[in-house]
C-alpha cells in the first residue's frame, strides 16, 4: 500500500498566523493531526459557524470526530492543563475519547517549572523574554539536561514519588537562593499529579509507532506545528523565542514521523506582521497605523490576552522562513484586515550601513542596525470576507499577492479572509496537489 501523504503546518512569523483556521481547512480529507513542539503557550483559534475553539494543546483534528490528534513526543506537556482542556471540549461536546492520543515519550510541566520561569522573569537585571508563564522554558531546560520527567514516567506512582521529592528538594533550594521564593510541597504536589496521571493513562500511546503505522497503512498526516519560525530556539531572535524547535524540522524529532516521510511544507504569515513578548521586530509600527491594525485585526493573544505588537509584513523575513523551513506553499491570512487601507507598505529588503543584505542577524542587537527598505502597494479599499474565489479578489489584492509570490518563490496556496472556516479562498492547484477535494 501507499505510504499516506503528509504535511507540515509552520508558521513564518513570530506566531499566531492562524495555523489553527488552516489545520482545520485541511482536516478536510487530512485524517491524523499532530502536535510537535511548544505546549500550552499555544494558542490556537478555529471558528466553525461563528462557535469559536481555542486550542492550547490538543491538536485542530479534534474538531472532526472521524480525525485521530496526537499530541507527539516534541511537546512539554501539562497534565493540569490538558485535563482542563479536555473537559471544556467534552462539556462543548467533542469526542475526545478514542481519537486522542499523547506520546509517552512527551515531557510533563511540573509547578516547580512555573516557579522557575516566574523567578527569572522578575529577576531584577535579567533578560525579560515577556513569556507566557506556563513552564515551558524550564520544562525544556530539564528535558534536556536529562532530568525530566516524561509521560511514561508521570504513570509510574512510584518513580513519580521519587522524581517529585527529589526535584522539588533542587528546586526549592535554587528557588530559595536565586529568587527568594516560597518552597513548594512535595507531598501535596505528588497527590495532585498522580491523580491527574490516572484520568491521563487512557489517553496515553507510543505515538511514533501509532503515526508510522497509519502513514504505512495510506493514512494522510498534518504536522500542527506552533509557534513561529522566528520564535523558534536556533533559528528565531534568540534569545527572544520560546524553548523547542517550531520550524518544520521540529516535525520530525518532535513526533518520529522521518524527515524522508514528509512531503509538503506549507507556511503560514498574516498579510501583515505581528508579535507579541519582547524582541526584536524590523517592520514594527508603533504609532496610531499599529493601533489601528491592533483594532481591526483583534490582535490580542488568545490565550493571554495581551496586546500583540503589529506591523507591516517583512519579506526579507519570509524569504528566511522559506529557506529554514523548505516551504513550498504559503497560506496567507487576515487579508480582510487590510481592506481599508489605500497603500500598503511591505518591506522588501534590508539594508545594514547601507548595503543591502539577505541575512537575517544572529544576534538580537543585529536587528537595531537594519534598515528596511519598503515598496508601496496600492491597497484595494474594498471588503473581502465574503470573497470565495481567487478571480473575485479586487485587482490589487490580487497583485498582492502575486507579489508575496514572486519575492518569496512560494505559492500562495490559500487566503482567509476572516476568521470562520469558511471564509477561505483555496486555489484549485493547491486543493490538486494537497487532495483537499476528496
Ligand atoms: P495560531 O496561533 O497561528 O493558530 O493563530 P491564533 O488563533 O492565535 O490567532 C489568529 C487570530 O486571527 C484568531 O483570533 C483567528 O480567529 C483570527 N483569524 C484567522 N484568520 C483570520 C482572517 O483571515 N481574518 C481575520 N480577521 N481573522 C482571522
Ligand atoms: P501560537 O502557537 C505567539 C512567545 C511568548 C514569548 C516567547 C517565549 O499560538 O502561535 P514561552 O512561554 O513560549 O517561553 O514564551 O514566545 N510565544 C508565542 N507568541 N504565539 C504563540 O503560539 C506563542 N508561544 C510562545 O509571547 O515572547
Ligand atoms: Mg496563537
Amino acid at each position: 500500500m501507499k505510504r499516506g501523504r503528509t504535511a507540515v503546518i509552520v508558521g513564518a512569523q513570530w506566531g499566531d498566523e492562524g495555523k489553527g483556521k488552516v489545520v482545520d481547512v485541511l482536516t478536510r480529507t487530512f485524517e491524523v493531526v499532530a502536535r510537535y513542539a511548544g505546549g500550552h503557550n499555544a494558542g490556537h483559534t478555529v471558528i466553525i459557524n461563528g462557535k469559536k475553539f481555542i486550542l492550547q494543546l490538543v491538536p485542530g483534528g479534534i474538531l472532526r470526530p472521524e480525525c485521530t490528534s496526537v499530541i507527539g513526543n516534541g511537546v512539554v506537556l501539562d497534565p493540569l492543563a490538558f485535563l482542563k482542556e479536555v473537559a471544556s471540549l467534552r462539556a462543548g461536546g467533542v469526542k475526545v475519547d478514542g481519537n486522542l492520543f499523547i506520546s509517552n515519550r512527551a515531557q510533563v510541566i511540573l509547578p516547580y517549572h512555573r516557579m522557575m520561569e516566574l523567578g527569572s522573569e522578575n529577576a531584577p537585571g535579567g533578560v525579560k523574554i515577556g513569556t507566557t508563564s506556563r513552564g515551558i522554558g524550564p520544562s525544556y531546560e530539564d528535558k534536556m539536561g536529562r532530568r525530566g520527567l516524561r509521560v511514561a514516567d508521570l504513570l509510574d506512582e512510584k518513580l513519580l514519588r521519587t522524581h517529585i521529592e527529589n526535584a522539588c528538594r533542587e528546586k526549592n533550594l535554587i528557588g530559595h537562593a536565586l529568587f527568594n521564593v516560597d518552597p513548594l510541597d512535595a507531598d501535596k504536589m505528588f497527590r495532585e499529579y498522580a491523580g491527574a496521571a490516572r484520568e491521563v493513562a487512557p489517553f496515553v500511546r507510543d505515538t511514533a509507532l501509532l503515526l508510522n503505522q497509519a502513514l504505512a497503512e495510506g493514512k494522510s498526516i498534518v504536522f500542527e506545528g506552533a509557534q513561529g519560525t522566528m520564535l523558534d530556539i536556533d533559528h528565531g531572535t534568540y534569545p527572544f523565542v520560546t524553548s523547542s524547535s517550531a520550524t518544520s524540522g521540529g516535525a520530525s524529532t518532535g513526533t518520529g514521523i522521518p524527515p524522508t516521510s514528509i512531503d509538503t511544507v506549507i507556511g503560514i504569515t498574516k498579510a501583515y506582521c505581528t508579535r507579541v513578548g519582547g524582541g526584536p521586530f524590523p517592520t514594527e509600527l508603533t504609532d496610531a497605523q499599529g493601533e489601528d491594525i491592533r483594532k481591526r485585526g483583534n490582535e490580542f493573544g488568545a490565550v493571554t490576552g495581551r496586546p500583540r505588537r503589529t506591523g507591516w509584513l517583512d519579506l526579507p523575513l519570509l524569504r528566511y522562513a522559506g529557506m529554514i523551513n523548505g516551504i513550498s506553499w504559503l497560506v496567507v491570512t487576515k487579508l480582510d484586515v487590510l481592506d481599508h487601507l489605500t497603500e500598503i507598505p511591505v518591506c522588501v529588503e534590508y539594508k545594514v550601513d547601507d548595503q543591502a543584505t539577505g541575512e537575517v542577524p544572529a544576534q538580537a542587537c543585529g536587528y537595531e542596525k537594519i534598515e528596511c527598505i519598503y515598496h508601496k502597494m496600492p491597497g484595494w479599499t474594498t471588503p473581502t470576507s465574503n470573497v470565495r474565489t481567487l478571480e473575485a479578489l479586487p485587482k490589487a489584492a490580487r497583485e498582492y499577492l502575486a507579489f508575496i509570490e514572486k519575492e518569496t518563490g512560494a505559492r500562495v496556496g490559500m487566503i482567509s479572509t476572516g476568521p470562520d472556516r469558511e471564509q477561505t479562498i483555496l486555489v484549485p492547484e493547491f486543493v490538486r496537489a494537497l487532495e483537499l477535494s476528496h
